[in-house]
């Protein structure tokens, strides 16, 4: 199960993999955004697509709670984030503890948040990247799992650096998603990654996984 809120770039990685040989199937794609292009990929791609418009919705509770219902109709075993741009409720997402994915455009914990290349351009950061981690109660801050960083270049913009970090991006989440789903990828009670029944004492880093 995919949400998303935009363009769905990841959302393609992942089909285009699914495609190839990560071991998924995408049941649903669920946008918050009726105008959301990656529901045209998805569509495309043969996979059910649904709309929940937040704006109909007087409470985040209450979008929560029509959206939790929604996901649960497919059963799936993962819920991956990929640019769903909603700040979640504490009951949504502990309803998905250990199941639910995000891709974040930062090397967290640092740039929490929105705005994240034109931030790390601010703070002349000389690296940048982007995580994927485990959802929890707070916002951009559950266990990182895997983390891919780039170069911040002379001239760079925020589109730049964007472009840079997307491509890399399109890499890492399909990875952590076949991860997940070989049974290689946990959470334990104390809230920390698992990887190979081992606690990840820091994010994996995509550099060191390929080599
Ligand atoms: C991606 O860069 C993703 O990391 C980011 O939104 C973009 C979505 O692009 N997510 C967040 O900022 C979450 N806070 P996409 O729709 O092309 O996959």
């Amino acid at each position: 199960m995919v949400l998303i809120s935009g363009g769905g770039t990841n959302l393609q990685a992942i089909i285009d993999a699914a495609r190839n040989d990560l071991p998924v199937d995408i049941r649903a794609v669920i946008s918050n955004r009726p105008d959301a292009y990656g529901l045209q990929r998805a569509e495309k791609a043969g996979i059910p697509t649904a709309v929940l418009n937040h704006r109909a919705f007087n409470s985040r509770e209450a979008f929560d709670q029509a959206l939790a219902a929604l996901i649960d109709e497919y059963q799936p075993s993962l819920v991956l984030l990929a640019g769903f741009m909603r700040i979640l409720t504490p009951d949504f997402v502990r309803h998905y503890h250990g199941r639910m994915l995000n891709i974040h455009p930062s090397l967290l914990p640092r740039f929490q948040g929105l705005n994240t290349h034109q931030r790390a351009l601010d703070a002349s950061e000389e690296e940048h990247g982007a995580s994927i981690h485990f959802v929890t109660e707070e916002l951009d801050g559950g266990p990182v799992i895997l983390q891919a960083r780039v170069p911040v270049l002379p001239g760079d913009d925020a589109e730049t650096l964007a472009a840079r970090v997307l491509e890399k991006e399109h890499i890492i989440y399909p990875l952590a998603v076949r991860w997940f789903a070989e049974g290689r990828l946990g959470l334990n009670e104390a809230g920390q990654v698992l990887f190979d029944n081992k606690v990840l004492d820091s994010p994996l880093e995509l550099e060191s996984v390929r080599s």
